[in-house]
């Protein structure tokens, strides 16, 4: 991993501490491509984007925003090679296991969002452990959305409320924007104030639909490997010039 220049450890000056994004959502892309770039297998564009998602974290931590969430296997990468499916998802696990001492240390709160009973056992172990041992941390929450798809969460959430209405406990009239946000997988979590998406694709893929319904998209042409703490403080800079008007004039 690259060393960050020390005038990015601490927030830099140019940014407004009372104006930071509290929760921030990436969509980390490029990876492959960075290491095509490179004559390397794909994996070690994973692999390496492992090192910059850890240093993101440590960096929104070190900068005082409140929570990141990582786009990290959607609903729809089951359709990749298996080899590399196979790859991701052991690389999850080994990632997790290796990191968990270090974020209980630093004070991580770490939750997975997404369809969890499809991943294999022993990765699902490692995440009920990771989750229970973070779960009373405070520095800042870590969400990894892993078999992740927005329109399935809603369904979801569809599922859970009508199951509420059947069984005679919630009457349809009281379904607002506020109940049917608990029912979401990040029920509770602030809905992201800036998604930064890399590699130039100008999509959301089916990342938190319901959630980004106001955040500030930020798409950068740099690709998720390279994306270091400079490029983390520029679109911090790209979204302190934005004025959000929540519909409002
Ligand atoms: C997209 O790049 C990236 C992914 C599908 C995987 C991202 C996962 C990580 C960086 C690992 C995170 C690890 C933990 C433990 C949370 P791509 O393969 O679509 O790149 P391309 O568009 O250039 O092909």
């Amino acid at each position: 991993m690259t060393l960050q220049p020390h005038s990015l450890i601490t927030l830099p000056d140019d940014l407004d501490p009372d104006r930071l994004p509290r929760h921030v959502a990436v969509i980390m892309d490029g990876n492959g491509r960075w290491a095509r770039q490179r004559h390397l297998p794909r994996i070690m564009g994973h692999q390496r984007g492992v090192d910059t998602l850890k240093d993101l974290l440590r960096c929104c931590k070190d900068w005082g925003i409140e929570a990141l969430t990582a786009y990290a296997f959607s609903t729809e990468n089951w359709g990749r090679p298996l080899p590399e499916v196979d790859f991701l998802m052991t690389l999850f696990e080994r990632v997790l296991r290796r990191e968990l001492p270090e974020m209980v240390e630093e004070g991580v709160q770490i939750h997975f969002v997404g369809d969890l009973t499809c991943l294999p056992p022993s990765l699902q172990a490692e995440i009920e452990r990771a989750m229970s041992a973070t779960a009373h941390n405070q520095k800042i929450k870590f969400v990894v959305a892993t078999n992740y798809g927005g329109r399935r969460e809603i369904i979801q959430a569809c599922r859970s409320l009508a199951a509420k209405v059947k069984a005679g406990v919630l009457d349809p009239a009281d379904i607002d924007e506020v109940l049917f946000e608990r029912h979401l997988y990040t029920g509770g979590l602030p809905d992201p104030d800036l998604l930064i998406r890399t590699s130039g694709e100008m999509r959301v893929s089916n990342f938190l639909l319901w959630q980004v319904a106001y955040a500030e998209i930020y798409v950068t042409n740099t690709l998720w490997p390279d994306f270091d703490r400079a490029a983390f403080h520029e679109a911090l800079r790209n979204f302190q010039q934005r004025h959000r008007r929540f519909g409002r004039l």
